[in-house]
């Protein structure tokens, strides 16, 4: 069994299909959309925007450039690329979290699509940057996400992941405590979606650790493969690019 069934399947494979897993993903941002920035912003303390603009630079989108931000939400890291030239389109299948972003400043000189990781609406080989941010978890089948980047990236083409990860040893049962606590508790008192934040930690603590992701990422074909650990591994930066033909 691959890495990407082992996570689809974990979710519960006796009792939940992937069909369901999908719609509960789509339930829990429907929910969580209104709220979803002020809740990052707690939930992180605030160290969600300096890992997305790390993350931006690091991406170092060009003038010019074709650049894709998948599960892009409500449009942030979209909003950064664009400003550095890049013609940018966010990706997400959700209309609530995209509505949510279209009021941001600068929103309307983006494209927004709603479609999902696992079937792109790209030409093969149609794309230069790709990054995607807190999103490759909640593909239910994340092998076919990364087969479907590798598909429309250019040739050189790059991917930059952003995404929660396996925190150091030292580190693990404080961050185990705030987000089994703290977390749920907060997205029920602001969004009032307890619910819908225990998937989101539950989904985090469940998905691969650094090595195994880069080793997924791999396996789809693309090259480079490199990770970059953000505040001791709680979320981590995997980068990789297509080969030239
Ligand atoms: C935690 S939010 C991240 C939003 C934004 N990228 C950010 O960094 O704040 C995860 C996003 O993934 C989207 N998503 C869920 N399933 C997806 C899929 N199969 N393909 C692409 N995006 C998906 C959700 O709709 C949601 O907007």
């Amino acid at each position: 069994m691959s890495a990407g069934d082992k996570l689809a399947r974990s979710f519960g494979a006796a009792t939940v299909s992937v069909d369901q897993r999908q719609q509960l993903i789509r339930r829990t941002f429907a929910q969580v959309a209104p709220r979803y920035d002020v809740m990052n912003d707690l939930m992180s303390m605030g160290i969600h925007r300096l890992w997305k603009s790390a993350f931006v630079a690091l991406a170092a989108a060009r003038p010019g450039e074709i650049a894709v931000d998948l599960a892009g939400g409500t449009g942030d890291i979209a909003l950064a690329l664009a400003s550095a030239g890049a013609r940018t389109l966010v990706v997400d299948p959700s209309p609530e979290m995209m509505r949510a972003g279209r009021g941001r400043p600068g929103a309307d000189g983006l494209r927004w699509i709603a479609a999902e990781a696992e079937r792109l609406p790209f030409p093969d080989a149609s794309i230069d940057l790709i990054t995607i941010s807190f999103g490759i978890r909640n593909a239910t089948r994340v092998d076919d996400a990364l087969a479907e980047i590798a598909r429309v990236l250019k040739p050189g083409g790059r991917l930059f992941c952003l995404e929660f990860s396996t925190p150091q040893a030292w580190l693990r049962p404080f961050y185990g405590l705030w987000s089994r606590t703290a977390i749920p508790l907060l997205g029920a008192i602001v969004s009032r979606r307890r619910d819908a934040y225990r998937y989101l930690v539950e989904s985090i603590r469940r998905f691969p650790d650094q090595a195994e992701f880069a080793s997924m990422i791999a396996s789809s074909g693309l090259v480079d493969v490199e990770w970059r650990d953000y505040s001791f591994g709680i979320a981590a930066v995997h980068s990789a690019r297509k080969p030239a033909a």
